[in-house]
């Protein structure tokens, strides 16, 4: 049964899909009063994340390299694989908590979720597909014109829809029951160690990776060597400013454990990695984070603790969750 009325825009029809902010996190980015989401949105936005017809050649769609059992991040590469064998520039991003993030992509360049979909579509070492194309493919699949339908009032399948479904969908992968979570409304109780972990974790590590979403949304230079190959500037490709050289998005390290490859080009393969550098890899430049200036010191104990402390941002529900399985 469809229930009618209920939204603002008459654009949108289906039922009102609730965002239920979590304990402790703040109010999300993302306005869901003037964007609402209902629960078909939601659906068929799941169904164009997980179809190959968005791409080109069938093989591409977003969950290729957004896989649920690596936290939506691409299991086992550094750089995704897109049509015609390309790689990406970057490492994909694990998804999750979108709808608290101001900006998109690693360097800041997508301002919301519809156009980090769209440049995907467009992008031709990626899904290499055009719109009009995508629409005569979806218009021959009845199952999807009556999900327009539903969601939108008409079966009449329209770019703004694509994109306005694929971000109900993304808006709502949530993740926020990993121990971490569960010791903060106090069901569980960390370890000596993860204890001690999370103490050295918020004198050094908090300033950029700030709870609860895990990062400030800052873009900062941590003193990684530039790959003379891949040459990616980060941020200054954006702003064109000098200052914002080899500066990336803080991620957020919900899911690390489960994610594959870190850093923004994947160099790293395995998050131990990326403290090791913090450690005594650091490269000095005009441009790199004034708390990094000496490293990040600690001891091979203090390491360890660290990496405890860090798989407990793990959300086994969030990977198993079927809500947003293929
Ligand atoms: C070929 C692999 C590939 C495909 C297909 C792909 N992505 Fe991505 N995705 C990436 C990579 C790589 C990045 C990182 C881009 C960057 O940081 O510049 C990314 C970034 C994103 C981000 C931004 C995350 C952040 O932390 O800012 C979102 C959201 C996203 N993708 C959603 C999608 C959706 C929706 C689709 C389908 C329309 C899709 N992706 C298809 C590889 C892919
Ligand atoms: C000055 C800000 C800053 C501080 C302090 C900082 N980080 Fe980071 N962190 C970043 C940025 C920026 C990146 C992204 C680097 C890139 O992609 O090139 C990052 C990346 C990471 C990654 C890789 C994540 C991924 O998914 O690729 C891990 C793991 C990490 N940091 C852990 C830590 C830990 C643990 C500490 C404390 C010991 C710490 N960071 C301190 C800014 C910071």
């Amino acid at each position: 049964m469809l229930l009618e009325g209920c939204r603002k825009t008459d654009v949108q029809k289906g039922r009102p899909l609730a965002f239920n902010v979590p304990a402790g996190f703040p109010q999300p980015v993302y306005n869901f009063q003037q964007n609402p989401t209902t629960e078909e949105g939601f659906l068929l936005g799941k169904k164009l994340f997980y179809d190959g017809r968005l791409s080109k050649d069938g093989n591409f769609a977003c969950g290729s390299c957004h896989q649920q059992v690596a936290a939506f991040t691409t299991f086992d590469h550094d750089r995704s694989h897109g049509y015609n064998h390309a790689h990406t520039l970057r490492n994909a991003p694990a998804l999750s908590n979108l709808a608290w993030y101001p900006a998109f992509r690693q360097d800041g360049s997508a301002a919301s979720l519809e156009s980090v979909a769209l440049a995907h579509i467009l992008a031709s070492d990626e899904m290499a597909e055009s719109i009009p194309s995508i629409v005569q493919k979806l218009k021959q699949d009845a199952t999807y014109k009556k999900m327009f339908r539903e969601t939108y009032g008409s079966e009449s399948i329209t770019p703004d829809k694509i994109l306005n479904a694929l971000t109900q969908f993304l808006v709502h992968m949530v993740s926020t029951d990993s121990k971490y979570d569960q010791v903060k409304i106090g069901t569980v109780a960390f370890t000596a160690q993860e204890q001690n972990g999370y103490a050295l974790f918020q004198s050094k590590c908090a300033s950029c990776h700030t709870e609860p979403l895990f990062t400030d949304f800052s873009y900062r230079n941590t003193g990684l060597p530039i790959d003379a190959q891949l040459k990616d500037y980060g941020r200054m490709r954006v702003t064109g400013n000098k200052a914002d050289s080899l500066k990336f998005r803080v991620p957020s390290l919900r899911n690390l454990d489960y994610s594959s490859y870190y850093a923004h080009d994947g160099r790293f393969s395995v998050f131990r990695m990326m403290i090791q550098h913090y450690r005594s890899g650091v490269i000095q430049s005009p441009s790199l984070d004034p708390l990094l200036i000496n490293g990040i010191p600690m001891t091979m104990a203090e390491e360890n603790d660290l990496v405890v402390f860090l798989r407990t941002l793990s959300d086994p529900t969030y990977i198993n969750n079927s809500r947003f399985a293929e």
